[in-house]
């Protein structure tokens, strides 16, 4: 589901005042290399209880938004000469959520996570079917320029160390034409907003904290929605980086939402 932080390694954005590097970075360490080992080992932490706590932190609302933005890129699934890449994929669940758009089709989908463990688990899952995963760093993507219609990120995109470098390299493995997806968490206005946040800053960091055994990441989730830039910031730095189109579109109510960006 989103980000994390652990007592004593926790993971906070980095003060945009002052540096150039917008994402989530560890306390004491200004490059990127050292945030992405932090973030990393974060996961591979809470990888055991991963998919049980999204389920039920989400109340199963995690299954549609996976739904609904896979649903958005039929175009591209059901064209059997298409490769699509999900970022983050972690367990796999938004890879499977493509997968089954695809409607057979045959298109070529490769999932990416840098957590050995997150993808163990996504591997298991998927046994019998053509998905296929690679253990990468999302900002050093090990593939050639223009080879993918599609490249998505579901609640992974917040995590990284480096939003711009992140953007840049997805550019660059799309082929011309090509589009990207990326799925997170959002900030609700109004009475659902005020509602949300008691639960959010409340309820779950205490349930999350619970059922993974691990102190610590699930009391930081809340502060990293807080400073994910908002949709006007992250439209902009998508088209700095080189998407000709971007947009947001909010799912329920805006707790979560979908960017959408052409190459
Ligand atoms: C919150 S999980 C999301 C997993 C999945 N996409 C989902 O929707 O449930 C974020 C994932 O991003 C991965 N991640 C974070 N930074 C990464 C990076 N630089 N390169 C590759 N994976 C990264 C983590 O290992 C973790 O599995």
């Amino acid at each position: 589901m989103s980000l994390l932080g652990q007592p004593g390694n926790s993971v906070k954005l980095v003060d945009r005042a002052k540096t150039k590097v917008i994402g989530a970075v560890t306390p004491g360490s200004s490059d990127s290399e050292a945030a992405g080992r932090a973030i990393r080992e974060m996961f591979t932490s809470i990888a055991p209880r991963y998919d049980l706590l999204n389920h039920l932190l989400s109340f199963q609302v995690d299954r549609l938004w996976w739904r609904r933005a896979a649903r958005s890129f039929r175009a591209i699934l059901t064209e059997p000469a298409s490769h699509a890449l999900d970022l983050c994929c972690g367990t796999g669940d938004m890879t499977f959520a493509l997968l089954r758009q695809s409607s057979g089709s045959g298109v070529r989908i490769l999932g990416v996570d840098f957590s050995h463990a997150m993808l163990e688990r996504a591997r298991s899952k998927s046994a019998g079917t053509s998905l296929a995963w690679i253990e990468a760093d999302a900002l050093h993507l090990p593939f050639p320029d223009a080879q993918f219609e599609l490249v998505t990120a579901a609640f992974g995109f917040r995590n990284l160390a480096n939003y711009d470098a992140s953007l840049s390299e997805m550019v660059r493995v799309l082929k011309p034409g090509g589009e990207c997806g990326i799925l997170d968490f959002g900030e609700p206005k109004g009475v659902i907003g005020r509602v949300y946040r008691i639960y959010f800053r409340q309820v779950l960091p205490v349930v999350g904290t619970m059922v993974s055994g691990v102190r610590g990441p699930y009391a930081y989730l809340p502060a990293s929605v807080e400073r994910f830039p908002g949709p006007a910031e992250m439209i902009e730095r998508m088209r700095q980086c080189g998407f000709r189109t971007a947009s947001w579109t909010p799912y329920t109510f805006g707790i979560a939402g979908l960017y959408r960006g052409k190459k």
